[in-house]
């Protein structure tokens, strides 16, 4: 497989052009939905709307659809090209337009020897991934063996992890997921925000002989990482310095203490970092879609290199199923397609992603990056503008904490939220509570919670248990709101990688519809620029504060005067 191509730029179908989406607006006006009378006149109705994915188990019943919807919305994805789309970013295609890069996470964790190899601008890319990760793992062994000391020559006990989206969340949210094969005595920490309330927090109760630091930055400009990298070094000197170390020793403690992870390896080397020690990759990893890359040290060393390994198996799997798995049965395919189903057509503003699993509680934030910093755009890859709604607000938090917050909202409130919800059959923690399995109280919650937003209570049911009056509208339940169950036998490092996978290609599906390009982020900078710009005002330069407009110089002005 050979691709030195960017001609992929041309003009991006206008999807509300489509036979297909004229169909689906006329099938939508039709339909009257309701999942009661759908599942009692099809009892293979959870059958037939039910698919696999390697591990994963996707029923999509409950969903607001019939075989009609789904044919239509498969009948869209054809019409906008979606398996041409597919095929050139596998291939290595510059579908990253705006950059004039080629979009090729997926080859990350493509197996050593994959067949036919993937050589992209003249890059053997295989190649290339599987010697940096060769060097990643031999690090990681270095550090849980011992044999990769700190200056004063302890053993490392704690990995801190500075970096910022892409190269925190991800991170952060697979090591909060994967806690329990985290190597006895050693931890991993994570630092992101610029505010050095996080810095000063995370490294409070630290030694710094025994702390090892990654700074993880795609680019190694980002301002937040940057600083916080800096704020670190100087904690880590000052703790050493305060315990004798001489200050030739100083680089040297640099060297044994600080690594980097960036695609801008001669600026780890003016920050003082051994190149040595840092770990590349490369403009073809977007830094959302780059924890399975070299971003991934810090979980390779503290889980190990067989977890991360496992990991990237299961990441290669969802891919291969995307890849080969014909439209009907092709899982990320169907979700993505039913997202914009429930965007464009039925008015969804937001969608819920419900783990029911404690290790999970960071999934949903991770997703917001990749969901919304992906589709959240309004110009397709040619500039045109478009005239439909794209990214929805990505959101959630584990069960069942939820439903003691914002679950209200789900069952009757009046706005549609599309919900995914997780869960897995093997308990990490097989416990009880002297009476009771409480990972089967967990997951009886579980299925309660979509067969009660599907199929609600009618007001004959509410008024049956004894309910008069005006409580009767009160305690009635609309069901009709869409969930899709995910399940998977247990939560492993390569379940993980496909639920990964899995969000990463449905939020391609959905770019794909809209025509946008998923690979950039332009959204983001001007606040970085304003940012930068607002310095001197901030510092309390007069004329620079008159210069801005009256509710920022206000602003200023009250920070200036409250500040301790
Ligand atoms: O500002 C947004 C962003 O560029 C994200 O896309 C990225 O994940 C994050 O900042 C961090 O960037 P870097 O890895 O280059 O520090």
């Amino acid at each position: 497989m050979t691709s030195t191509t960017n001609d992929t730029t041309g003009s991006a179908i206008d999807p509300t052009t489509t036979t297909a989406w004229e169909a689906l607006e006329a099938h939508y006006l039709e339909q009257t939905t309701s999942l009661r009378e759908w599942f009692e006149q099809d009892p293979q109705r959870a059958e037939r709307f039910s698919r696999t994915a390697a591990d994963l188990h996707v029923d999509l019943s409950k969903n607001l659809i019939t075989a009609e919807t789904m044919e239509l919305l498969l009948d869209l994805a054809r019409e906008v090209d979606l398996e041409g789309r597919r095929a050139a970013m596998f291939a290595g295609e510059h579908i990253n337009t705006t950059e004039d890069r080629a979009v090729l996470h997926t080859a990350l964790r493509r197996p050593e020897g994959a067949e036919p190899a993937l050589e992209v601008d003249g890059q053997d890319v295989d190649a290339d991934v599987h010697a940096t990760l060769r060097r990643v793992y031999d690090f990681a062994d270095k550090v849980r063996s011992g044999e990769w000391t700190g200056v004063t020559g302890k053993r490392i006990e704690t990995v801190v992890n500075i970096g910022i989206g892409g190269s925190d969340l991800g991170p952060a949210m697979i090591y909060e997921a994967l806690k329990p094969l985290a190597q006895e005595g050693l931890e991993a920490r994570f630092i992101s925000n610029i505010d050095p309330t996080d810095a000063y927090d995370t490294t409070a109760d630290l030694d710094p002989e025994t702390t090892l630091v990654i700074v993880a930055s795609k680019t190694f400009t980002t301002l937040e990482t940057i600083t916080n990298a800096r704020l670190v070094r100087e904690w880590l000197l000052g703790g050493l310095r305060d315990r004798g170390l001489d200050q030739d020793l100083e680089a040297e403690a640099v060297r044994r203490h600080f690594v980097a992870v960036s695609t801008a390896l001669d600026k780890v080397e003016e920050f003082g970092i051994d190149p040595e020690n840092a770990f590349g990759f490369w403009n073809w990893v977007g830094g959302r879609y780059s924890v399975d890359s070299a971003i991934g040290t810090v979980l390779a060393t503290v889980l190990g290199p067989d977890a991360f390994e496992e990991l990237l198996a299961g990441f290669h799997a969802m891919d291969e199923h995307f890849r080969t798995a014909p439209l009907e049965d092709n899982v990320p395919v169907l979700m993505g397609m039913l997202n914009v189903w429930n965007v464009n057509f039925q008015g969804a503003e937001t969608h819920a992603v419900l783990p029911y699993s404690q290790y999970l509680h960071r999934f949903p934030a991770y997703l917001q990056q990749l969901t919304m910093e992906s589709n959240g755009k309004s110009v397709r890859w040619d500039g045109s503008l478009v005239s439909y709604d794209t990214g929805e607000v990505f959101w959630g938090e584990p069960g069942t904490n939820g439903q003691h917050a914002f679950f209200q909202l789900l069952h009757q409130g009046t706005r549609l939220i599309p919900a995914d919800f997780i869960a897995f059959a093997t308990p990490n923690h097989p416990l009880t509570d002297g009476e009771q399995d409480v990972h089967e109280l967990f997951l009886a919650n579980f299925f309660a919670q979509t067969k009660a937003l599907a199929f609600g209570k009618t007001a004959e049911e509410v008024r049956a248990e004894g309910t008069e009056g005006a409580l009767v509208a009160a305690r009635e339940f609309s069901g009709d709101r869409p969930t899709t169950s995910i399940m998977a036998p247990k939560l492993t490092p390569s379940v993980l990688g496909q639920l990964i996978a899995l969000y990463e290609h449905i939020t391609f599906v959905q770019g794909v519809v809209w025509g946008i390009n998923s690979f950039d982020q332009w959204g983001v900078e001007l606040g970085k620029q304003l940012a930068k710009g607002l310095a001197p005002a901030v510092a309390g330069d007069e004329q620079a504060i008159a210069a801005e407009d009256s509710s920022t110089a206000a602003l200023i002005r009250y920070y200036r005067e409250h500040r301790g």
